[in-house]
């Protein structure tokens, strides 16, 4: 565990304060007046977060980290590497979570194992969030999570917190700011850039190995104003209508699977270690 220094900040301190920010706001039962209203009343945090990756995640941006991380060239590590690494810092400094971060990741893929869906999409689970190891590399914190959103055309104002596009600097590129923007219609989801986070790392990652439902699953997974408010469609294709329907699947795994049981991490081993050998080799590029 990282030791307290307040001089060096803990890369993942707080970082579980986003998915809860994304939680809260998609409450089931929550209706679209109380779900706005709870944008403008979030805390100053969470504002903070949102106007910086709003106003910093541009087209030259993610084209940049695109190019520095989607060539897998920061070395080989197995699902439990990868897992171990993220586990190395974890959230000191939120007194209500006393779960690592393997152990979330086992709470969404147990919830998902014990509702029967197949062997793949508990995978997901435990693999979905691997990729905020982007925070250990370095990255900052607007830029590994939060809700994403494609870049190089007009901003959809079901994005969380619309207003702080007003401040990026695509905003004064014309060519940027029409309905398509750098992209053609229904040029499909795959072909477009999203703000750069975990999602679009994690899938890059494990592209080689694992099916489109899978993929699109880890890809788009906080893409929340495609596949909960139906924004975007003009650049949607046939394959991404398909796809929709099992990122929806997937999604209340990730937000609800918190808070049960915490997972006896040595008793689920054997089950794990047969599960990633069924779909990956042993040590995968990151
Ligand atoms: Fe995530
Ligand atoms: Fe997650």
């Amino acid at each position: 565990m990282a030791a307290k220094n307040p001089q060096s900040p803990n890369p993942l301190s707080n970082l579980d304060q986003w998915d809860d920010f994304i939680e809260r706001r998609y409450k089931e039962g929550k209706s679209e007046s109380e779900f706005r209203q709870y944008d403008a009343q979030a805390n100053p945090r969470v504002a903070e977060f949102y106007r910086n990756n709003h106003e910093k995640q541009t087209v030259e941006y993610v084209l940049s980290k695109e190019k520095l991380y989607f060539g897998l060239t920061r070395g080989e590590k197995s699902i439990w590497e990868a897992a171990e690494y993220l586990n190395t810092l974890v959230d000191d400094s939120d007194p209500d979570t006393d779960l690592t971060q393997i152990e979330h990741l086992l709470q969404t893929s147990e919830a998902i194992r014990q509702d029967g869906h197949p062997r793949w999409m508990v995978l997901v689970g435990f693999i979905h969030d691997l990729g905020k190891c982007l925070c250990l590399y370095g990255e900052p914190q607007w830029g590994v999570v939060g809700d994403t959103f494609p870049v190089g055309c007009a901003w959809s104002d079901q994005v969380v917190f619309p207003q702080y596009f007003r401040t990026n600097p695509d905003a004064n590129v014309p060519e940027f700011q029409t309905k398509y923007g750098m992209y053609q219609p229904n040029c499909g989801l795959e072909n477009v850039h999203m703000s750069f986070g975990h999602d679009g790392y994690i899938a890059e990652v494990m592209k080689p190995y694992l099916s489109d439902e899978a993929l699109y699953m880890l890809r788009f997974h906080s893409f929340y104003a495609w596949h909960r408010q139906g924004a975007y469609q003009h650049l949607e294709n046939a394959k991404d209508k398909a796809m929709l329907e099992w990122v929806r699947k997937f999604n209340p795994y990730d937000l609800y699977s918190k808070g049960h049981s915490k997972p006896d991490l040595k008793q689920l081993k054997p089950y794990y270690d047969d599960l990633f050998a069924e779909f990956l080799p042993d040590k995968i590029s990151w």
